[in-house]
């Protein structure tokens, strides 16, 4: 698998400058390159930087993935086999091994391989010989750059005894981790507006205008689909964009209740708030059901129920949730995953555990602008709910 048009990297974040920096370093050396992060985060764009920049670029890339081929099938895309060596194997065919001679090869997707073809890499990188499969003899030694990448922790596979030590050591001698996207937020905007851009010319279209409103929303989601993700939520909104603007309308729901991340919800306060306080585990809660689509009956209601969540936790989540719906509770029972038939059971239990927080504050506010003090203990004056 080869591209005719060289990839590009955008973002000029420190994370993503360290990142070109790095790949520019890694192109110098023939050495093998371990290039870790999250899914969508651009490991294999980086792989074909680190190919195009370095001495081996006028010989071929070859990419595969070792995740979901059962291992006979991924030796013999490794290896090659020869004629006659299984059902089907009509003629003799060269390996992505061989195929890569003087180039490179990518293998994506590292991890997931079976401790039986690790152990056929191993044996790979330590002579430089391939042996076919159904092969008696191994073919003349190949020239070839390995450059993995894996979004598994490996030192974790290595201690659960899935991956083989010896051979991330092999593999790893030059490290490029790459981070998530929401640890480099100042590359969303020019990521926004590359593809905007990029998207609107491949469809024919206007380029749209950003609303500030969705602009502020798209910057705040936490995108656990990364670049990629970003990818494909520009391309749906340039297909559907009708009136030359995003609005937040517009936005996919999951990014329409995006939460704020926690620096910015925290903005004013003394201090973050701590690993493990309501705040964060309420957070973690709010974002299971509204960007995961967990049901609020299993995820929140059980645990309060069995006292492994706190009151004010669950206060949190009910003002998080008012936020988003503008203070509307029947909206609550949607946003949260559970029947429309559950309206009256759910604030039942709000009601009797004292979590119906006033819903007065959100009426108005536009979603992102009301403070997270009004999580303050329930009022139980029974005109302060919407029933
Ligand atoms: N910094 C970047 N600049 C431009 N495009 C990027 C960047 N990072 C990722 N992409 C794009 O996002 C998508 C996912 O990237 P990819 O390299 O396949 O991610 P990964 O291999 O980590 O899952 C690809 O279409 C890629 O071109
Ligand atoms: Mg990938």
């Amino acid at each position: 698998m080869t591209t005719t048009t060289l990839p590009v990297l955008i973002g000029s974040s420190a994370a993503a400058r360290a990142l070109d920096g790095d790949i520019t370093a890694a192109a110098r050396s023939d050495a093998k390159v371990l290039i870790t992060g999250e899914s969508g985060v651009g490991k294999e764009i980086a792989a074909r930087l680190i190919h195009t920049r370095g001495a081996r670029r006028t010989h071929p890339l070859f990419a595969m993935n070792c995740a979901g081929l059962p291992d006979s099938l991924l030796e013999s895309e490794l290896f090659g086999h020869v004629r006659g060596s299984f059902t089907g194997a009509y003629r003799d065919k060269p390996g992505m091994l061989q195929a890569a001679d003087e180039g490179t090869l990518f293998m994506d997707e590292v991890g997931e391989m079976s401790l039986r073809m690790q152990a056929a890499l191993l044996r790979f990188l330590e002579t430089g010989e391939v042996q076919r499969v159904g092969a008696d003899a191994v073919s003349a030694p190949v020239n070839v750059r390995i450059i993995c990448a894996t979004n598994r922790n490996l030192r974790e596979r290595i201690a659960s005894g899935e991956f083989r030590e010896d051979l991330y050591y092999r593999l790893n001698v030059i490290h490029v981790h790459i981070p998530p996207l929401r640890e480099r937020r100042e590359d969303i905007r020019e990521l926004l507006q590359a593809y905007l851009r990029h998207y609107a010319a491949r469809h024919q279209t206007m380029l749209p205008q950003v609303s500030q409103e969705a602009l502020d929303l798209l910057m705040a989601y936490d995108w656990p689909g990364n670049v990629r993700e970003l990818k494909n939520v520009i391309e749906r909104l340039i297909v559907r964009a009708t009136q030359g603007e995003v609005t937040i309308d517009d936005l996919p729901v999951e990014i329409r209740c995006v939460m704020p991340p926690i620096n910015a919800m925290s903005a004013g306060a003394d201090a973050p708030p701590a690993p493990g306080s309501a705040e964060i585990e309420a957070r973690r809660l709010f974002n299971a059901m509204v960007r995961d689509g967990a049901s609020f009956w299993t995820t929140v209601y059980e645990p309060f129920h069995t006292h492994d969540l706190t009151r004010e936790t669950l206060r949190l989540i009910v003002t998080y949730g008012l936020e988003q719906v503008r203070g509307r509770y029947s909206a609550l029972t949607e946003l949260f995953n559970m029947d429309r038939g559950d309206y009256k059971r759910f604030l039942n239990v709000l009601r009797k555990h004292e979590c119906l927080v006033p819903f007065h504050a959100f009426r108005s506010a536009p979603s992102s602008t009301v403070s997270r003090e009004t999580a303050a203990p329930a009022d139980t004056t029974r005109e302060n709910w919407v029933l």
